[in-house]
């Protein structure tokens, strides 16, 4: 593959992404500072660091969710997780963002955990390890301090009866020629992933749905998982739904200097686990790829290059708390006043200081998050629409 070359979708991200150009290719439009300085007038607040240094950098729709708003008509919030192993720092981008949204604007969350799509996804894991895994996550992500009165989980394989109604409507308009084409799928693709994209459109439609009202929806997500909502804006108004607004962020780097923090294959050393002990996260960002130079000297010198290295990339979008911290630490880095040793020690007590904390309300977050599962649809759910063959 030629070096300008990669592929993304939901299910293989290859090759050295050129963010602006996936834009340009996927049709989604800038999240450019007249949009962001509007958010953040209607927040009242200073944007998280997740939308003020650009890891959320692509929308669509997203002026439209706030004329809405504006109008009386508020939006909810929806995202989700596939269970195929513990969660690590970059899987909570999306996740913080609904926070913070959340808290906000007050609207309802809606997570889906999609043990179904992972199951049928990696060969080697079993139903029980898929589900297994959807709660350890679940509690993961509500510790992110969602409001439990206003969040409400899709857990696929235990909440299919409140979603197949819909799922059946959603599944009539999708040719396989569609999911043919935007996953790219071989003919040896087993049937479920065929089906699940109508799964994961679901929850888009599901509060218009219920209600018979049409409410709009807003979708945090890696821009990865665009390809699904392609598909679910496609069909949404042909069904009588709104389509789903989105934002996107770019992918993490990943701790040993891989482009995207993945750990698929032997890769731990890659990434932070929720659950690493604080001997672990010690361990990993001593070794964590930097931008730094061969030489303490030189790099007193001649300074070192943030925009390249994984301890500065997790400053950025997660650990410096606030924006002159982050400035602070990138004219440190890039004058050579900052060593990297230096640099890691600090950032490691940050870690396990937030590590700390979200074990305490994992544990809490443990105790209500069977109750947030969705069992069963409304007995009138749908009954306000005419029926649409
Ligand atoms: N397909 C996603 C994954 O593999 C999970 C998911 C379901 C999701 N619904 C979503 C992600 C909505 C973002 C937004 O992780």
């Amino acid at each position: 593959m030629a070096p300008e070359e990669f592929t993304v979708t939901p299910y293989e991200v290859k090759g050295r992404v050129d963010y602006a150009r996936l834009r340009e290719l996927f049709g989604t439009q800038e999240l450019d500072a007249p949009l962001l300085e509007r958010l953040r007038a209607m927040a009242g607040a200073d944007l998280p660091p997740l939308l003020s240094r650009g890891i959320y950098y692509s929308h669509r729709d997203l002026g439209w969710i706030l004329d809405q708003y504006q109008k009386g008509n508020p939006f909810f919030l929806y995202s989700g997780r596939g269970p195929s192993g513990p969660l690590h720092t970059s899987h909570l981008v999306p996740f913080d963002l609904c926070r913070w949204l959340q808290q906000r604007f007050h609207v309802p969350m809606y997570i889906q955990i999609t043990d179904d799509e992972k199951f049928w996804f990696r060969p080697q894991l079993s139903r029980d390890e898929t589900r297994r895994w959807g709660m350890e996550n679940l509690a993961d992500l509500l510790a992110v301090g969602f409001d439990p009165k206003n969040t409400h989980v899709f857990f696929d394989t235990r909440s299919i009866g409140a979603m197949y109604s819909l799922a059946v409507d959603v599944a009539k308009k999708i040719p396989y020629s569609t999911v043919k084409a935007v996953f790219g799928f071989p003919p040896s693709t087993n049937i479920g992933l065929v089906f699940y994209t109508a799964l994961q459109t679901v929850p888009a439609f599901y509060p218009s749905w219920v209600s018979g009202r049409p409410t709009p929806c807003l979708i945090p997500c890696g821009i990865d998982q665009d390809p699904h909502f392609r598909v679910t804006r496609d069909i949404a108004e042909g069904l009588g739904y709104p389509k789903p607004a989105l934002l996107h962020s770019q992918m993490l780097p990943g701790l040993l200097g891989e482009r995207v923090m993945s750990t698929t294959g032997d890769q731990s050393d890659n990434a932070l686990f929720l659950n690493d002990s604080p001997k672990e996260v010690d361990r990993k960002l001593r070794k964590a790829f930097t931008g730094g130079r061969a030489t303490v000297e030189e790099q007193r010198r001649l300074g070192a290059t943030p925009e390249i290295c994984s301890v500065w990339a997790a400053w950025r979008s997660k650990f410096a708390e606030s924006e002159a911290e982050f400035q602070q630490i990138t004219g440190d880095c890039r004058s050579g006043a900052l060593l990297c040793g230096d640099c890691k020690a600090h950032l490691i007590g940050r870690v396990q200081g937030f590590l700390k904390e979200h074990h305490e309300a994992r544990e809490k977050a443990m105790g209500w998050a069977e109750s947030l599962i969705v069992e069963r649809a409304p007995a009138d759910a749908g009954t306000a629409r005419p029926e649409r063959p």
